[in-house]
């Protein structure tokens, strides 16, 4: 049993930093135990449903994956189409529901705050693995594991996030960790896409080092890590505004060599075009292992939440 025991993980501002350790060194110690190719029997007997109203493919098969390398099963909704959804049952309904088959649940949901209500309505712990364009805790959770992996501490060091800042629920949930270790922030992206003014009071409140530019060049001189996101096409109204700004940043080798020596670079993915493909064989291209990391990040969070780590 531990503080994260019966607990919904929702937002990444609501974990305590004694949480987060114990989140990091609970995924150390499952990272370890697969490496050695111990058989983990933790979740027996326990069912995972992962609920997915919105594509996914790292975040729900690295679920899916975590749960079978504890031992437990999983029961999935990939396609709404294909579920009481489309008859018209709120998500309410359809959580209770699933309360009484399941022991813990992800759910996806293209609304901000459908992971609140989903949790506010049932008992077994609910995990936020992304509301729209609000957050998504597990990637946050993975992205520093990995940051601290590649980089040792997260001391004095300052990272560069660019791209779709206003619509990207994973710097959303980010930024709340990387005030917290005390990592110094450039925030690059194009016209109108800019991190939402309250979460950038948010920050300032928190006493964070932000800036903000259009430079990723300039920025990339000046920081240890570049976090690259996906302008995200399904959050425009309007088409002809998504034209207008994909493609306004794509960073490959050229910028990295004018960058600061030994730059790692991060992405949550799926990656359309805003990391050339010749990055991927630099050795800083963080971003295929920081995807790797979802198992053992995911598998602590569902034996801690079961309080079976
Ligand atoms: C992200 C998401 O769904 O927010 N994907 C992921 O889970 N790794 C990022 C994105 O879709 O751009």
């Amino acid at each position: 049993m531990s503080t994260l025991t019966g607990k919904h993980v929702l937002r990444t501002d609501l974990l305590s930093n004694e949480e987060l350790e114990l989140i990091f060194s609970t995924a150390s110690r499952f990272e370890n135990a697969l490496r050695s190719g111990a058989r983990l029997t933790n979740m027996e007997g326990q069912v995972l449903a992962t609920l997915f109203f919105e594509p996914s493919t790292r975040t729900r098969l690295s679920f899916e994956t975590a749960m079978l390398r504890l031992g437990g099963q999983v029961i999935s909704m990939a396609d709404p189409k294909a579920s009481s959804t489309a008859k018209g049952e709120s998500l309410a309904d359809s959580v209770r529901t699933v309360a009484g088959y399941a022991d813990v649940i992800v759910i996806r949901h293209p609304q901000k705050g459908a992971a609140q209500e989903a949790a506010d309505a049932v008992a077994v712990p609910v995990i936020n693995a992304g509301d729209g364009t609000g957050q998504h805790p597990t990637q946050a959770l993975l992205d520093v594991y990995t940051l601290r992996k590649e980089k040792g501490s997260l001391h004095g060091l300052s990272m560069a996030l660019v791209g779709d800042l206003k619509n990207g629920r994973t710097v959303h949930s980010l930024v709340y960790l990387l005030a917290r270790f005390g990592v110094r922030l450039l925030f690059v992206s194009p016209r109108g896409l800019e991190m939402p003014p309250e979460l950038n009071a948010e920050l300032k409140k928190l006493g964070s080092d932000v800036s903000e530019g259009r430079d990723l060049a300039a920025a990339m001189r000046e920081s240890d890590i570049v976090y690259v996101t996906r302008i995200q096409r399904e959050r425009f109204d309007d088409p002809a505004e998504y034209d207008r700004l994909k493609g306004s940043y794509v960073l490959d080798m050229d910028m990295i060599r004018q960058a600061k020596p030994g730059i790692t670079i991060m992405h949550p993915l799926p990656r359309v075009d805003e990391i050339a493909r010749e990055v991927d064989a630099y050795q800083g291209a963080a971003y295929f292992r920081q995807a790797a990391n979802g198992v053992p990040i995911r598998m602590a969070l569902l034996a801690l939440v079961t309080g079976r780590e």
